[in-house]
């Protein structure tokens, strides 16, 4: 990435990004943090050798990039706080705060900034996440380009169409690790009840769940067909399959992703009431 790049906010998200983006090849002297925190600071600069200023406006100086990896209550002070900055410098902003919409990311950011959202996943704190991107439309295809390389520092990137399909992103694979670590955790609960040692068991799940992530990503083809190569015409696995079917797992998945997005959307309405607040006060 050869353009400069700021993160504010240090925090498990920021320290993922700051990792990611060293390790893919930006140099320590394109990059910059905003942290108020000392001690969040201090590990930055053990753990990475980057050095991170209390002062944002500072950090974000002469940076193409400023990346807002701050909680999502403060996103919007934040932005505010360096709106004459970005009025001179005109930097592209790329928001990872979960639920701030982007008209209120932009009314902080001021008149014409590019604004990218970004809905990253756990998993990107080691490397593996995936991330949803929207932009509204005045962001040019450099800026995209740039938000992606960011982004595509720790995991993979999809771009979506609308801002409304953050929330399905959030219900997908924001929330979906939870999903998966639900599955194994039963799943080593129901093994230990049928007889293994408890320690086994959950070893059994764990690594069942590892290997699946790794042969499904590396088959690369349709999930349904990845699920019928493992599954033998009057095998066991259809056999279980055959339950979880029976119980009608597929809608209960579906009520399952739509209450999460329906959740997004509530909180993303009450972080807009607590954002605006904080933006005024
Ligand atoms: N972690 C995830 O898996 C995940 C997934 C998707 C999206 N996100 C989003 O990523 C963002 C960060 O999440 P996180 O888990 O990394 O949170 P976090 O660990 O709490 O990190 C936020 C960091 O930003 C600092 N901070 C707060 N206000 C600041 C400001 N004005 N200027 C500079 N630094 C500031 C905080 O310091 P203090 O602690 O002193 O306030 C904290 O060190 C959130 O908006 C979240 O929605 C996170």
């Amino acid at each position: 990435m050869n353009r400069s790049v700021c993160i504010l906010g240090a925090g498990n998200m920021g320290r993922a990004l700051v990792g990611g983006l060293l390790r893919s090849g930006t140099r320590p002297e394109q990059l910059t943090v905003g942290e108020k925190s000392v001690a969040a600071r201090e590990t930055l600069a053990r753990d990475f050798g980057v050095s991170a200023s209390a002062d944002n406006a500072l950090a974000a100086a002469g940076a193409a990039v400023v990346v807002l990896a701050v909680k999502p209550q403060d996103a919007v002070a934040t932005l505010a706080g360096l709106a004459e900055l970005f009025a001179r410098q005109r930097p592209l902003v790329v928001s990872v705060a979960a639920g701030v919409r982007i008209a209120a990311l932009q009314s902080a950011c001021g008149a014409g900034i590019g604004v990218v959202r970004a809905m990253p996943n756990r998993p990107a704190l080691v490397g593996a996440g995936i991330t949803g991107l929207y932009a509204a439309g005045e962001v040019s295809p450099a800026d995209r380009a740039s938000a992606e390389r960011v982004l595509g520092s720790v995991g993979e990137t999809v771009w979506v169409p609308s801002e409304e399909a953050l929330d399905v992103v959030t219900a997908l694979s924001g929330s979906g690790p939870a999903y998966f670590f639900l599955l194994a955790q039963l799943m080593a609960e129901a093994g230990e009840r049928l007889g293994l040692e408890a320690p086994a068991a959950r070893r059994l799940a764990r690594a069942t769940l590892y290997g699946s992530g790794l042969l499904a990503q590396a088959a690369d083809c349709d999930l349904k067909r990845l699920r019928a190569e493992v599954t033998s015409a009057g095998g066991t696995t259809e056999a279980a399959v055959r339950v979880l079917e029976g119980a009608d797992l597929r809608a209960t998945v579906a009520q399952a992703l739509a209450a999460a997005a329906q959740r997004s959307r509530e909180l993303a309405a009450a972080t807009a009431i607590t954002a605006t607040g904080a933006r005024n006060s």
